[in-house]
């Protein structure tokens, strides 16, 4: 066997140190997957490494980035190549809202969401994505949302983040299929991780939507990855609620996201 051929295939996550990202890391390790770690606290990706290797003999690398810096994606992909790594699938799953009115919201914040949810999601795609054509395989898993497919007012900036995740993902999916490489766009509803309550959105009506358990909804996107599968709503409730959104004017689409959003 070619040296090339007996590597373990090797995955990045985004938002490794918490949440749906950590699940995804416990998946692929399970698998046999050498991983590389991006998120802002090392502390806690070191102890997800130490639980891993603890039980695998995958490798593991932590890139300590800050993927609201424009210029964090291109060191990530710098690095990686220094060290002759290649990456086979690409898990684009940091992100991040915050709830309130817009007007009243603090710009920087909203410009860090899109730098994080929009941004560096588009640099690692484009970075990573012309070697896997050229090598004729690899996987980009996407993390949008069900907010994706509506307006969400309180939270705009982020449902409309998440709008663009979904349809970068599914138009790209289209250019490049044949080609062996696929992408995935996983639109979960509510999941029971740090992300209300980092986003101060705890207590609004959505949180306590039919939420679903951060390993669950990791297991679902790394099956539907793992089958090339394009779009996936990990919930049948949610499933049902964006196909009766499809067909409710957008007025009342709105409006109806705007009671799930509101606090009272
Ligand atoms: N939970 C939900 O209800 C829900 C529903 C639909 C979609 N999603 C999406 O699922 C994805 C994962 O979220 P989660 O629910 O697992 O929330 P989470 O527990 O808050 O995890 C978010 C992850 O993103 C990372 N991240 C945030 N800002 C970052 C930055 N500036 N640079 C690098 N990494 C950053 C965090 O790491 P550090 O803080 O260590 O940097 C953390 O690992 C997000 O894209 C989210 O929009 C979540």
């Amino acid at each position: 066997m070619a040296p090339e051929e007996s590597k373990s295939p090797t995955v990045l996550v985004t938002g490794a140190s918490s949440g749906i990202g950590r699940e995804f890391c416990r998946l692929f390790a399970r698998d046999g997957y050498d991983i590389v770690m991006v998120a802002r606290d090392e502390a806690r990706m070191k102890k997800l490494e130490v639980e891993i290797q603890g039980r695998y003999a995958n490798k593991v690398r932590i890139l300590p980035f800050d993927l609201a810096q424009p210029g964090s994606p291109q060191k990530i992909y710098d690095s990686l190549k220094a060290d002759d790594i290649r990456i086979d699938i690409l898990v684009n799953n940091a992100g991040f809202g915050q709830w309130g009115r817009f007007q009243e919201t603090e710009p920087q914040r909203l410009y860090d969401m899109i730098e994080v949810n929009i941004t560096a999601l588009t640099k690692l795609t484009r970075l990573f994505l012309p070697e896997m054509i050229e090598r004729g395989s690899g996987k980009i898993l996407n993390v949008a949302s069900s907010a994706g497919f509506v307006a969400g007012p309180y939270c705009a900036t982020y449902y409309a983040s998440k709008a663009y995740v979904i349809h970068l993902s599914e138009a790209i999916a289209e250019e490049v299929d044949g080609s062996g490489v696929t992408v995935t766009v996983l639109c979960p509803g509510p999941v029971r991780t740090e992300f209300f309550k980092r986003s101060e959105a705890a207590g609004t009506r959505l949180e306590g939507m039919f939420p679903q358990e951060a390993d669950k909804v990791a297991r679902i996107g790394y099956k539907a990855l793992m089958k090339g599968r394009r779009t996936v709503i990990p919930s049948w409730f949610y499933k049902a609620l964006v196909f009766s959104i499809r067909l409710a004017p957008r007025k009342l689409a709105t409006k109806i996201a705007r009671w799930q959003l509101s606090g009272e």
